[in-house]
């Protein structure tokens, strides 16, 4: 308990904190968000999508999972995905993984992790398209590079969604990025064109 008290207090200090500097700024967020932005990460507690982007509460809408899939038969991201597109009409949406990330290199193994591996199908189906280039480089290189196409496959199924497909005939405007953080650095570099129309 005394771990979750240091939190509760750290949370306490952080609130004072806000509001000596903007004493509107919990009543204002209280009555309504209004992020530009949709973020869809890895649930990597070293990924976290407000701190490492400088956004304050209600700046982004997000959605974390394991190596940040995105499965069209997924219902929590589908959801979470029509109401950031059709209610809060947000602007961008945001795939972001990360460099070493723990269920992409799972995802290169050949062992079983448990339920977990269900989920991987979809890295590892990625990685057998691109076989013949992640089997040329060490296994440090393939799980990075198989960390980028994890990105560019997913935010290509963003624009594949029904959600977003709809919203781009609506003439919405709406764009997808696929970019992907460095751990040992802290720096995020975007990683193909964006997307902001119709593939
Ligand atoms: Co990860």
């Amino acid at each position: 308990m005394q771990t979750l008290k240091v939190l509760l207090e750290a949370n306490q200090h952080w609130a004072a904190a806000r509001v000596a500097e903007d004493p509107e700024f919990f009543s204002r967020l209280a009555n309504q968000q209004s992020p530009e932005y949709l973020w869809i990460g890895c649930s990597d507690s070293r990924v976290p999508a407000n701190q490492i982007t400088g956004l304050d509460p209600g700046e982004v809408f997000v959605h974390r999972n394991v190596a940040n899939v995105v499965v069209e038969t997924d219902f929590n991201l589908l959801s979470v995905l029509q109401f950031a597109v059709d209610v809060l009409k947000v602007k961008h949406v945001i795939v972001c993984g990360h460099y070493g990330c723990g269920g992409v290199k799972a995802a290169l193994e050949n062992q079983r992790h448990g339920i977990i591996d269900n989920w991987l199908r979809h890295i590892r189906n990625i990685a057998r398209r691109s076989e013949d280039e992640l089997s040329a480089m060490s296994h440090a290189q393939a799980v990075d590079r198989l960390c980028e196409l994890n990105v560019i496959a997913n935010a290509e199924n963003v624009a594949r969604t029904t959600v977003v497909e709809d919203a781009w005939e609506r003439g919405q405007d709406l764009a997808i990025h696929s970019w992907i953080y460095r751990l040992d650095t802290g720096i995020i570099s975007p990683l193909a064109h964006s997307v902001r129309g119709p593939q």
